[in-house]
């Protein structure tokens, strides 16, 4: 095949799992808030002293906590670092940089699903947020009213939200074409720029800033009241702890034991008393693996890692979901503006077409492609097994060599709503710090693999579409295209002969996460409609753990909203003097 483009493309999706380590990586300190404090400076036992211990500052934690602050004493343990000040973090155009980092100090820790997707999720205060494409979109209101929530509570807490976090993007040339490729091809009515979850095309928010400043959900920590706030950076908790264990009353959570960056052992006690909680907002791998660790899960696996039992409770990490991501690569003659997902057509078949585009990274000398970098896993060159560490060296460094040109264009991509599918988590081992194994089963359920191909017609349509013919070479139809995205190693899935022939076949081979994962600790079966973990007192679970299904086209204004929620749901049942239950 003689397309220069062709093989240019198909070098420079390198394939890199693991990208080297950064020796002498400077670490950033970022201590923005006077109520900040590095967790080995901690006391190594506190009592009574706080009301409410949030495990895990990330994007549900950092609202919430800074709520309960108004009223009450509260502590947050987050085993990351702060996200001020690290570069990686704040500038857009550094996006992918945290996730291709894979040294044990990362923002971001990698995960490998059962499913062969490669995955991230967060390990720094602010959570997902400082990672994510920074795409900001509310929940529906039928979503809204089918999760319980009081409705104008919930429009005030987006606000809130919103006043701190939430930008309207400036629009450039390349996602105009796209935007003007879906309303081409009926994904109407157009509604303009707005943050709600309306069928047809839009504009959403983003948390970036129009200086391409991220702005993460640790800057809604500014609400809180610094005088009854505490903050404790790499504070990693591995276990909860209960009083009332094993006698005929119900276990009350009552403390915890976290490790600070020495590997040194901290216990704290929560003020005694009815209403003292213990919250945790560890988000979807991190809760269901916190509550397994701290004896509340299925009693034979627990016990398979010497657990003690508090609380057999087989449906802790069931209902384990990740919405498929799949994408076309659309190689531009003209130069495209870099950009995360700004543009989104909401189809009336449950699928959301996103575009991302540019030379990310632009920083840092490597060249390449963003949400789709071969070095944070999506895309990849070279098949699983051939991925030494010399090859994906030589990958980068070949990578950094190439042309420009070879970088200009975008994605398209797809994700389904829902999903239907589910899988499941499992403790790995007992250490806090490891990874729990997760399945996500993606597309198992035929209506989920049925929205997924619908979506991808639409795209071809749109790389079609009169509105987005300056950004493609006329001689390259969509399915040439789509050809080459079959053809390029996705992940560790293996291709079939039918990949490129086959949309279903397409959709299974080249899966990857848009990183939406959620559940593990769902409404109605870990906890209840109050976020308490049922079976236990004193004890809630608020983050995307709780979902059964994802908010909106993108879930963090969701996750994010809820924080504040409940914050003001549990200050006011306080108020009201609600019995806990
Ligand atoms: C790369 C990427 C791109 C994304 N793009 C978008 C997007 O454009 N738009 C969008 O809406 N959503 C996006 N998302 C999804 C969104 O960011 C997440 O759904 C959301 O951040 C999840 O929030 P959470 O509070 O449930 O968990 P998290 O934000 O992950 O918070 C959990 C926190 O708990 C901490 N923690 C975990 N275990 C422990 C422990 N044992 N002790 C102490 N602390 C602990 C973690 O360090 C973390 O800070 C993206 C996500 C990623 C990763
Ligand atoms: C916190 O303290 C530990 C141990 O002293 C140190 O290694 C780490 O760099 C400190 N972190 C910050 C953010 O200062
Ligand atoms: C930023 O990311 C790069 C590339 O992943 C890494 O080498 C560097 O150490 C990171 N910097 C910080 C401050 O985390
Ligand atoms: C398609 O167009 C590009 C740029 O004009 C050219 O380099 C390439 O050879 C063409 N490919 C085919 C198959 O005609
Ligand atoms: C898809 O790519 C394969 C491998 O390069 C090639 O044999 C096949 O002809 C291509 N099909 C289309 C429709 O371009």
């Amino acid at each position: 095949m003689g397309i220069w483009w062709w093989r240019l493309i198909l070098v420079s999706l390198a394939g890199i799992l693991f990208s080297p380590k950064h020796g002498a990586s400077q670490r950033v300190t970022g201590m923005k808030y006077t109520f900040m404090k590095n967790a080995s400076s901690a006391p190594s036992v506190s009592y009574y002293e706080y009301e409410y211990i949030v495990i895990g500052g990330g994007t549900a934690g950092c609202p919430l906590a800074a709520t309960l602050s108004e009223k009450h004493k509260v502590l947050v343990l987050e085993r990351g670092p702060s996200p001020y000040g690290n570069p990686n973090i704040t500038n857009l155009d550094a996006f992918g940089a945290a996730l291709s980092d894979t040294s044990p100090n990362s923002p971001s820790q990698r995960f490998i699903s059962q499913d062969g997707v490669i995955n991230s999720r967060a390990r720094v205060l602010g959570g997902g947020s400082c990672l994510n494409a920074g795409f900001y979109t509310r929940a529906s209101p039928y979503y809204v009213r089918e999760a319980g929530w009081d409705g104008k509570l919930v429009k005030k807490s987006y606000e809130w939200v919103e006043r701190v976090v939430a930008f309207e993007p400036i629009v450039r040339q390349w996602q105009s074409a796209v935007r003007g490729g879906l309303l081409e091809v009926g994904v109407l009515p157009y509604n303009g720029f707005t943050f709600d979850h309306i069928r047809g095309t839009k504009v959403g928010g983003t948390i970036f800033d129009q200086h391409g400043h991220r702005h993460t959900a640790a800057d809604l920590l500014e609400y809180a009241n610094p005088t009854q706030l505490t903050v404790l950076l790499q504070a990693t908790v591995s276990k909860i702890l209960f009083t009332n264990k094993g006698s005929r009353s119900r276990p009350v959570a009552s403390g915890v034991i976290f490790m600070d960056a020495l590997g040194r052992e901290h216990r704290v006690y929560l003020k005694q008393g009815p209403k003292s909680e213990i919250i945790v907002s560890a988000g979807a791998l991190g809760s269901p693996q916190l509550l397994m660790l701290s004896g509340i899960g299925a009693e034979r696996e627990l016990r398979k890692h010497n657990i003690d039992v508090v609380l057999n409770q087989p449906l802790v990490g069931q209902g384990m979901s990740d919405n498929p991501m799949n994408a076309i690569f659309v190689p531009s003659p003209v130069p495209v503006e870099v950009s995360l997902i700004e543009v989104v057509g909401i189809t009336n078949v449950g699928s959301y077409i996103e575009a991302a585009s540019g030379q990310m990274f632009t920083s840092r000398s490597p060249r390449d492609y963003g949400m789709f970098s071969p070095k944070i896993g999506q895309f990849s060159k070279l098949p699983p097994k051939q991925r030494s560490p010399e090859a994906v060296a030589k990958a980068i460094e070949k990578m950094g060599m190439l042309e420009p040109a070879a970088f200009r264009g975008g994605f398209i991509l797809e994700k389904i709503m829902g999903p239907i599918s589910t899988g499941e988590l499992q403790l790995e081992t007992s250490d806090p710090n490891d990874n729990p194994s997760v399945s996500f089963n993606y597309f198992k359920d035929p209506r989920d693999l049925r929205r997924c191909v619908q979506g991808i017609r639409t795209i071809e349509k749109v790389i079609e579409s009169k509105a987005f013919s300056r950004f493609r070479y006329h001689n390259m139809s969509a399915s040439v295209l789509l050809n080459m995205t079959a053809n390029s190693p996705v992940n560790l899935l293996p291709k079939h002969s039918n990949t490129a022939t086959s949309l279903e076949q397409f959709c299974r081979d080249t899966v990857m996460t848009i990183w939406h994962y959620h559940g593990g600790c769902q409404v109605g079966r870990v906890v209840d409609a109050r976020y308490k973990v049922i079976g236990v007192d004193a004890l809630r679970v608020i983050d995307g753990s709780t979902f059964n299904c994802s908010p909106g086209t993108n879930p963090q204004a969701t996750v994010m909203m809820l924080g504040r929620y409940m914050g003001v749901k549990i200050l006011r049942e306080r108020l009201a003097g609600a019995e806990t239950e």
